[in-house]
């Protein structure tokens, strides 16, 4: 069956990735995992795994990043919710026919070897909602 299943993790757009760590590590009193540079998107990300949770922090890495302009616009905090599907380009052809605006029409190489796309937060009352399927 198709659809979004559960919460895979919740991103954070944050200033500074290395003063964030520290800090979500206090606040969830558990340690970073990984930490990951995507190039092509110019972010560098973090994760964080409490209990079946899991939480990225993500940093612009160049000033035309989407992290970069995020911040500029909102601030830090929330930047996106991501939920797991089992097949990501059957998922990206039913919410276009459900008249979703999707941000790119090919699944791409995210972090955490995922396969993801976002839907346009004007399709979605203003939340950005990444789709990311396992790789491995
Ligand atoms: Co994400």
């Amino acid at each position: 069956m198709l659809g979004l299943e559960k919460i895979e993790h919740i991103g954070i757009a944050v200033k500074n990735l290395e003063e964030s760590n520290l800090l979500f590590e206090k606040i969830l009193n558990t340690k970073c995992y990984k930490i990951e540079e995507v190039e092509s998107e110019g972010v560098k990300t973090s994760f964080f795994q409490n209990g079946p949770n899991k939480m990225e922090l993500l940093q612009a890495t160049r000033a035309d990043s989407p992290i970069a302009k995020f911040i500029e616009k909102k601030g830090e905090g929330i930047h996106h919710i991501a939920f797991s599907v089992k097949n990501i380009r059957e998922e990206m052809q039913r919410l276009k026919a459900e008249g979703c605006l999707l941000l790119n029409d090919e699944p791409k190489v995210g972090a955490d070897n995922k396969l993801v796309c976002f839907i346009h937060p004007k399709s979605a009352n203003g939340v950005l909602i990444e789709l990311c399927q396992d790789t491995n």
